[in-house]
């Protein structure tokens, strides 16, 4: 049956009731109105719907509420601060890493979960970490000179 759980979504305090196996990203997006994190494939496999627990990145919507209670959830609309965008949001922004956009929440929180572990990062590492993250338009190169960008 459905119950309370609590979560910590960037820096807040959050109370969402549902099934204990809900996807995290179905109460992010339809509880929260948190719509940076994006429904893609729902498998696990495609990466659109990443948001950051605990330093590391997760795969929204294949991680059950309950698994997700008590710890640090952030999301894109946590990154940055008021009025100032997280570097590597500009970074994708320098490097006009768009097309259609949608897979650009899981590029953005895979990057950041990576740069911030070890902002030393290099280029095969960071291609390493963005091989499951898929584009459809495939704009991976312009993906990859944003995150080489923000790894600078
Ligand atoms: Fe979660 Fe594709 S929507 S990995």
């Amino acid at each position: 049956p459905p119950r309370p759980h609590r979560l910590r979504v960037n820096g807040s305090e959050r109370v969402v009731t549902a099934e204990s196996d809900t996807p995290l990203l179905y109460l992010l997006r339809n509880d929260l109105a948190l719509n940076g994190p994006k429904y893609g494939c729902g498998l696990g496999e495609c990466g659109a719907c990443t948001v950051i627990v605990d330093g590391l990145a997760a795969r929204s919507c294949v991680l059950p509420v309950a698994m997700a209670e008590g710890r640090e959830i952030l999301t894109l609309e946590g990154l940055g601060a008021p009025g100032r965008l997280d570097p590597v949001q500009q970074a994708f922004i320098d490097a006009e890493a768009a097309q259609c956009g949608y897979c650009l929440n899981g590029m953005i929180m895979t990057v950041k979960a990576l740069l911030d572990r070890d902002p030393e990062v290099g280029e095969t590492q960071i291609r390493n970490e963005l091989r499951f993250n898929l584009c459809r338009c495939g704009t991976h190169v312009e993906i990859l000179q944003a995150a080489m960008l923000a790894a600078q």
